[in-house]
C-alpha cells in the first residue's frame, strides 16, 4: 500500500505522516529531508550551487539513507541536527528546480516502496513519484497557521525562531515550490483536500484513517 501526502511547508505533513504511518504499520518517508541533506552537503563542500551539473554530480556521489527510526545519513554521518537550520530553508530552493536531481531523487524514492507498505510525504509524491497511490491526500493550512507551527517547533529543536522571518520563508518556499518549472506543488482532483488550520493533529489522522479504512 502506497499512501502519498503532498502540501505547502509547515503543513503538518511530518508529524501526520509519522503517525499515520505508525497506527498502519507502514514505513514513514520524509522525501523534503532528502532534499534537505543534498542542500547540507553541497553548503558544507562549497559546491556551485548555480551549476545543475555539478548538483546532480553531488547526488550521484553521495549516499543518502533514512534510517528506521527516522535519521538522515550522509555517507553513515547522522546529519539529522543539521538540515532544519534556516541557512538549508534559504538555499534548498535552487536545488529543488534541477529536473536531473529531481530525476534521481523520484528513483531513490520509488524504491523505498519496493518491499514495503510506505506513507511518503514531500511536495510532487501524488502527481510525479506516485500517480498510482492507493491514496493520495493534499494537507493545507494557512501561511499564519504554519509559521506559528514552524516557530513551536523550532522553539523545541532548539533553533532560532523569529516569526516574521519564518514568515517570509515560507512565503517564498511556497512562491518556488509552487511555481518552479518541474515538480512543482499542486493540486489536482484526484487529491483528498484537508485543510488542518482548524484541526487537531488527532482529528486529521482520524479524518485519513476513516478514508482509508
Ligand atoms: O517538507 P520540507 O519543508 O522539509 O521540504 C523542504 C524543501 O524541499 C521544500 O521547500 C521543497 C523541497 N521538496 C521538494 O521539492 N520535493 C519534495 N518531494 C519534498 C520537498
Amino acid at each position: 500500500m502506497i499512501i502519498a501526502i503532498d502540501g505547502p511547508a509547515g503543513a503538518g505533513k511530518g508529524t501526520i505522516s509519522k503517525l499515520l504511518a505508525k497506527r498502519l504499520n507502514a514505513v514513514y518517508i520524509d522525501t523534503g529531508s532528502m532534499y534537505r541533506s543534498l542542500t547540507y552537503k553541497v553548503l558544507r563542500d562549497n559546491i556551485d550551487m548555480t551549476s545543475e551539473e555539478l548538483v546532480a554530480k553531488a547526488l550521484k556521489e553521495a549516499n543518502l539513507e533514512i534510517t528506521k527510526d527516522d535519521r538522515n545519513l550522509l555517507d553513515g554521518e547522522d546529519i539529522t541536527p543539521y538540515i532544519r537550520t534556516e541557512e538549508i530553508n534559504k538555499n534548498i530552493s535552487i536545488i529543488c528546480s534541477y529536473p536531473s536531481v529531481r530525476e534521481q531523487m523520484r528513483v531513490k524514492q520509488r524504491a523505498f516502496a519496493k518491499n514495503n507498505d510506505i506513507v511518503m510525504e514531500g511536495r510532487d509524491i501524488t502527481t510525479e513519484v506516485f500517480p498510482d497511490a492507493d491514496y493520495k491526500f493534499y494537507l493545507d493550512a494557512s501561511i499564519e497557521e504554519r509559521t506559528n507551527r514552524r516557530v513551536k517547533q523550532n522553539e523545541e529543536l532548539g533553533l532560532e525562531s523569529n516569526y516574521d522571518e519564518i514568515y517570509e520563508s515560507i512565503k517564498n518556499r511556497d512562491h518556488s515550490d509552487m511555481t518552479r518549472k518541474y515538480g512543482a506543488l499542486k493540486r489536482t482532483p484526484e487529491q483528498i483536500y484537508i485543510d488542518s488550520s482548524n484541526m487537531t493533529i488527532e482529528e486529521v489522522v482520524d479524518y485519513m484513517m476513516e478514508v482509508i479504512k
